[in-house]
């Protein structure tokens, strides 16, 4: 066990991004009630997910994170929740079928509501409020009522992660996620789209497969691992007095987890090696991520390593790597040089989205997709020239048709952002996009996997 942490040692750490709460009674009271709930979810699922993580570090296996920028009140809706698993598994499935890979699902779901942010007040005009911080701290509405931190939101956001996670635990394992279904996920605007043409293929590939497989005696009745599949959730862990509340010490190992989700991260703000988020995530032993942007330094990253994964213990720690398009090959190959040199294990995810994002000339905040399937190449090649594994993807996505990110086989304009531009945050992938992404991860995929198999061989 870590030496003198406990699940409150960030308390005497200095910290950055915490929400002003003007009533800290009732902030600890809430506190204190969430140590009372049951815990959303088991160490022993966050074990099994270290070790499958563990697998993807060996190079056996991808990882596939994605879910909304943050999670809304007002969008807790099983619509959305089932909109967005559809897509997911639709991607998934074509990684696993097209890439020939087993892949590791973690949702941004079920607990994504904390937001760090890069001014802690607003201005709009002369009125000057808190900034926004995500719908467990505060409102988005730009009033003083609704921007005033209020402890109550830890409370709605935990009983919106229950539920959230109820429902897809239900559809992971209740039959929604059966292979025999793998053309019912092909639905709404998607199915209709030149991805969904693509989909229908291999849906229809996947089918024929499965009946062979079910003349053979293998059905999902009498095979599980067709029925169903693991899906883990995640989230920032950037607002420590709720994480706290929810760490709990595992009976079966004596281990500390937090149980808010499976896996937490670590946002490029606040990894200040001395700093609490930091001190908070090395304690607990759920499978971590550490974003990393381009003020990232080798040994800066070396020195978290340490402090995060001490016993070099393999799927402890992902890296999820955030640079821009045209920074990976800068940024990425020295990264990768010294934790190769310092024989640490670690998994590399790629997230294409927060290092590509801009304003629109229309004022939206967007993110071009050629940018993004830029860098998800990028990350690909130079893992390919220094020998190394590109373990995953982390994308902010949504299964429905919004307009956010400009570009994709229907081509959404910049003029068009502004016909369903729904997020609460950061712009996502439509479900249409997401696929796509997935279609071109497949495919690189598949050519790393030949490659490692014939080395000499030209695959590109
Ligand atoms: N159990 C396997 C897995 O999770 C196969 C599987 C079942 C699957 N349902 C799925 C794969 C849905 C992708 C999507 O990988
Ligand atoms: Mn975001």
């Amino acid at each position: 066990m870590s030496a003198n942490w406990s699940p409150d040692s960030w308390r005497s750490k200095p910290i950055v991004q915490v929400p002003d709460y003007p009533d800290l009674a009732a902030l600890s009271d809430v506190e204190s009630k969430l140590a009372t709930f049951p815990p959303l979810v088991f160490a022993g699922e966050a074990r099994a997910l270290r070790k499958t993580l563990a697998k993807v570090a060996a190079g056996d296996g991808f990882l596939l994170q994605g879910g909304d920028c943050a999670e809304s009140f007002m969008e807790h809706r099983a619509d959305n929740i089932r909109d967005f698993f559809r897509v997911f598994l639709q991607m998934a499935v074509v990684l696993t079928y097209a890439g020939g890979s087993p892949v590791v699902k973690v949702g941004r779901i079920a607990g994504q509501f904390a937001k760090p942010r890069s001014a802690p007040n607003e201005k709009k005009g002369d009125v000057e409020l808190p900034s926004y911080r995500g719908d467990i701290i505060n409102g988005a509405e730009f009033t003083t009522d609704a921007r005033t931190p209020d402890p109550q939101r830890q409370i709605e956001a935990y009983r919106q992660s229950a539920a959230t996670l109820n429902l897809l635990r239900a559809f992971a394992t209740g039959g929604y996620a059966d292979l025999e279904r793998v053309h019912q996920w092909n639905m709404g605007f998607v199915k209709d789209s030149p991805q969904g043409h693509r989909y229908q293929e291999l849906a229809d590939r996947i089918a024929e497969t499965m009946s062979f497989m079910q003349a053979c005696g293998i059905t999902s009745e009498n095979t599980p691992q067709l029925r169903a599949t693991p899906f883990y959730t995640s989230h920032e862990a950037l607002l420590l007095g709720f994480e706290q509340a929810l760490t709990r010490n595992d009976s079966t190992s004596g281990e500390w987890y937090a149980t808010s989700g499976h896996m937490i991260w670590v946002g490029d703000r606040t990894r200040q090696p001395d700093h609490a988020h930091i001190e908070y995530c090395r304690g607990i032993r759920n499978p971590i991520g550490l974003k990393c942007g381009p003020s990232i330094e080798p040994e800066g990253l070396l020195r978290l390593i340490d402090v995060l994964n001490p016993a070099n213990e393999a799927g402890r720690l992902t890296l999820i790597c955030r640079f821009g398009h045209d920074k990976v090959e800068k940024h990425l190959p020295k990264l990768i040089r010294a934790v190769q040199k310092a024989g640490r294990s670690v998994v590399w995810s790629c997230d294409p989205m927060h290092g590509n994002t801009i304003s629109a000339a229309t004022g939206f905040k967007t993110r071009p997709f050629d940018r993004i399937l830029k860098e998800v190449e990028s990350f690909f090649d130079v893992h390919r020239a220094e020998g190394t594994y590109a373990g995953g993807i982390h994308v902010e996505m949504t299964g429905q048709n919004v307009t956010e990110c400009t570009g994709g086989a229907t081509a959404i304009s910049e003029a068009d952002l502004s016909d369903r531009y729904h997020t609460h945050c950061d712009p996502r992938l439509n479900a249409d996009q997401a696929l796509e992404l997935a279609f071109l991860v497949a495919e690189r995929l598949k050519q790393e996997r030949a490659h490692r198999a014939h080395p000499l061989a030209a695959t590109a």
